[in-house]
């Protein structure tokens, strides 16, 4: 990125995972050209990094990409990747539709290398804010930006859009917090490679994919150790991932999630939740069960699956974590000590409202509290407010199941520059076309 850019950028981008990465390949390949710059708080493009298990594949199909499903023929899909990388060919000989998680790391970091101008890194937006005494109508916005070496500077940043993709936040069981010695399973590789004590008994805590995975992970990597597997459920349940449940990820049951009604709405979850949430894929189940029953008849148990079973507290006892596990089977608690708890109990989704500042009393909220987000994902703002806030997730009550996955990435930031296109050329036309009340 130029370090002087202009005074005011069209477009300024908070987080640069795969959802910002999509847009600014979307902004790219725009006929009209844009201003645009990205903020990412972290040193290098990394997407969930702390999870890139040596085998862990993906869980949705390479096609649903950066750009193709926006436009087939971009030089930014992966197969244009794979081609420039000489693996086409061996690549359809696999026949699977599932790359592996590194894989996809690759990918994005070879997409990532052409758009790194218009990224600073090391770089956190910690608030949107008005200009000082500024009038109505609001036309940008600032961004609070801060460097995160030590000692960094805070700059200022104008922006007329402003697009939040901060990305899921890690949840930890109620009450219990991340130490050195319990884990959120979103730091679990550089927390293993980084503890250099003996880890004789571990758990994992969880019945969705990070947990599944991360036991699976232990099981090999530390073959004289007790695995615990602390399971609410009576087991690991099956992602559903057939084809008509499928479509729930497909663009357009987004209109159907948009437009429908309350019981619509609720339908999708009702029936689908178990396509993404606390549900593991069908080989990681297999293999778990396989690896439990070969070490019964090798006569070396060490996996231990503790069903209807959860966290529900944890202490630090001299180089131990006493965790206290309640078995909704007896209705009791009882005490284990472990070296190490991983905590894969999972994410909350993304909150606009951690940057929103002093922008957030603009933003509408329906009467559960919930931001107003128009089909365009822009955020229904009160009058006066003409800079567009838009969000790439946080739309999981209005845009539906695939707000935080990457299913949708590049038809959403396709739609996304489409409307900040035609609300600029509005704008410069002196009119208020998109540029709502
Ligand atoms: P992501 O979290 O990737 O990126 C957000 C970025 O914003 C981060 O780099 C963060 O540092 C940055 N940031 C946050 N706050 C900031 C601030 N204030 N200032 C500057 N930067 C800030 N989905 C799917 O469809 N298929 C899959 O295979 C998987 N696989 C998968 C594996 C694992 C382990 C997890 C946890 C999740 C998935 N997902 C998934 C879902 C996942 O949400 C999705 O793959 C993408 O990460 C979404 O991309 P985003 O860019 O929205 O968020
Ligand atoms: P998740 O699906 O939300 O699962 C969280 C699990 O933690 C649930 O089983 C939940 O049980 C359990 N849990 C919550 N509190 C608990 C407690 N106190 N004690 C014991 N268990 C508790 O989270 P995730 O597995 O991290 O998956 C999140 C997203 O990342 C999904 O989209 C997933 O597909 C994705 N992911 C993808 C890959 C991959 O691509 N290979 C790998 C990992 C994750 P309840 O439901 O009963 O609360």
């Amino acid at each position: 990125m130029d370090v002087k850019g202009p005074d005011t950028y069209d477009v300024v981008g908070i987080g640069f995972g795969p959802a910002n990465l999509s847009l600014a390949i979307a902004l790219e390949e725009h006929p009209e050209p844009f201003t645009s710059a990205f903020f990412e708080q972290r040193a290098s493009l990394s997407w969930h990094r702390g999870m890139l298990l040596p085998s862990a594949k993906m869980q949705v199909s390479f096609l649903k990409d950066l750009a193709t499903f926006r436009n087939p023929t971009s030089p930014y899909s992966f197969v244009a990747y794979l081609h420039a990388s000489g693996r086409l060919a061996r690549f359809v000989n696999n026949q699977d539709f599932y790359p592996t998680r590194k894989e996809f790391h690759d990918y994005l970091e070879w997409a990532e290398a052409r758009l790194r101008p218009r990224v600073r890194y090391g770089s956190r937006v910690t608030a949107l804010r008005t200009p000082a005494g500024a009038r109505t109508p609001l036309d940008h916005a600032l961004l609070t930006v801060c460097d995160t070496a030590p000692g960094g500077a805070t700059r200022l940043v104008k922006a007329r859009n402003v697009v939040i993709a901060t990305g899921l936040v890690p949840r930890m069981p109620a009450g219990v917090e991340a130490d050195a010695s319990v884990w959120h399973s979103s730091e679990f590789l550089d927390r293993f490679r980084h503890h250099h004590r003996p880890l004789r008994r571990v758990a994992v805590a969880g019945a969705g994919q990070s947990a599944a995975e991360i036991v699976g992970f232990l099981h090999d990597a530390l073959p004289d150790a007790e695995i615990y597997a602390i399971v609410p459920a009576y087991g690991y349940s099956i992602a559903d991932n057939t084809p008509f449940a499928n479509q729930v990820f497909d663009p357009t049951a987004i209109d159907d999630y948009f437009h429908g009604t309350r019981r619509s709405r609720d339908a999708f979850w009702h029936y689908h939740k178990n396509t993404n949430y606390s549900v593991v894929d069908s080989e990681v189940i297999k293999d778990l069960y396989r690896r439990a029953y070969d070490d019964e008849l090798a006569g070396t148990e060490r996996l231990r699956f503790l069903n209807l079973t959860r966290v529900a507290g944890v202490k630090s006892v001299q180089n131990d974590v006493r965790v206290t596990l309640h078995s909704t089977a007896r209705e009791e608690s009882y005490d284990v000590d472990l070296d190490v708890l991983v905590c894969a109990t999972g994410y909350e989704p993304m909150d606009p409202a951690a940057v929103l500042g002093d922008l957030a009393p603009w933003c509408l909220r329906d009467a559960e509290g919930r931001l107003h987000v128009d089909r365009d994902f822009r955020l229904v703002t009160a009058p006066g407010l003409h800079c567009g806030i838009y969000l790439q997730g946080g739309t999981e009550h209005t845009h539906g199941l695939s707000s935080s996955l990457l299913s949708n990435l590049a038809t959403r930031s396709g739609e996304i520059t489409v409307s900040i296109a035609n609300r600029l050329a509005g704008a410069s036309a002196g009119g208020d076309k998109g540029v709502r009340p």
